[in-house]
């Protein structure tokens, strides 16, 4: 678990930190990337032991700034590029992990960038945050789940606005939109997130999941669905 190249991971008192590593590149998302953060989350989700996990990034300027692009050159086309991307469904195991995951986001979260902090369930930025989707300019749709998640966050129609126009969001707006919980000042952010952590990870974990489960998966349900999935989930708690 110890020996990868884009990603730190660190467990810490029944937390997870995961910090994408690639800071020269400001983080940008290659397939190295996806293979082991796809390990990484794997093991999150099977340690009984992982309460709750903290995503972040690496060094000064950005969470992610989306899509390596250096690959999208290499690769034949653009959409086999992002094809390559679809052989391991990461963000199906992202949606799938039954802990509460915190993004802390800072600096440039662009593209795949802002797909991961939307796969995470509480979103916390700091004042210098900026968010983007570049893909309509590059030819491309968001794949890695945002086109589903990001209306699901802040409404269909302000996820098109901010989709189709390729305008960024900077920290008040993304406030505004409920993109993110909270804005922070930089300096407080990881601070913020792990005091955050370590509040869920001292309560009850079948309590802390069986919470998330019948929130997330009441949102895609009817609200009768959603009371009975409450019930059955109810039941199920100590
Ligand atoms: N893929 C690969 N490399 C990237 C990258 C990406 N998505 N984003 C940034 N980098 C690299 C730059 O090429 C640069 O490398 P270099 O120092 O070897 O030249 C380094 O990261 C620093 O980026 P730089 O562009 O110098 O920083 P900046 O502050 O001037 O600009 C951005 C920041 C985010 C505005 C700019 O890097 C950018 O537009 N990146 C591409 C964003 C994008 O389209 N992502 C794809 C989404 S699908």
């Amino acid at each position: 678990m110890s020996d990868f190249e884009t990603i730190i991971y660190q467990k810490q008192h029944n937390i997870a930190y995961v910090t994408l590593n690639r800071p020269q590149v400001l983080n940008a998302y290659n397939l190295r990337m996806r293979d082991e953060l796809y390990e990484v989350l794997g093991a999150i989700k099977d340690d009984a032991d992982v309460r709750v996990a903290v995503f972040q990034g690496a060094g000064e300027k950005a969470f992610c700034a989306g899509a390596d692009l250096t690959e999208f050159l290499t690769a034949p086309s653009p959409l086999i590029a992002r094809q390559v991307r679809w052989e391991r469904d990461i963000w199906g195991l992202f949606l799938s992990l039954p802990q509460p995951l915190i993004a802390a986001l800072h600096g440039y979260v662009l593209g795949s960038g802002i797909e991961i902090a939307l796969c995470c369930d509480i979103r916390l930025a700091s004042d210098d945050v900026q968010f983007g989707l570049p893909e309509p300019q590059l030819g491309i749709i968001p794949a890695a789940g945002g086109s589903q998640t990001l209306p699901r966050v802040i409404g269909g129609a302000q996820a098109l606005e901010v989709l189709l126009s390729g305008r960024w969001l900077k920290a008040d707006e993304a406030r505004r939109l409920k993109l993110v919980n909270r804005v922070l000042p930089r300096e407080e952010l990881f601070t913020q997130a792990e005091r955050l952590a370590k509040r869920i990870a001292g309560f009850d974990p079948a309590a802390v999941t069986n919470a998330k489960q019948a929130i997330v998966r009441g949102l895609d349900l009817s609200l009768e669905q959603g009371l009975d999935l409450e019930a059955r989930l109810t039941g199920s708690v100590r």
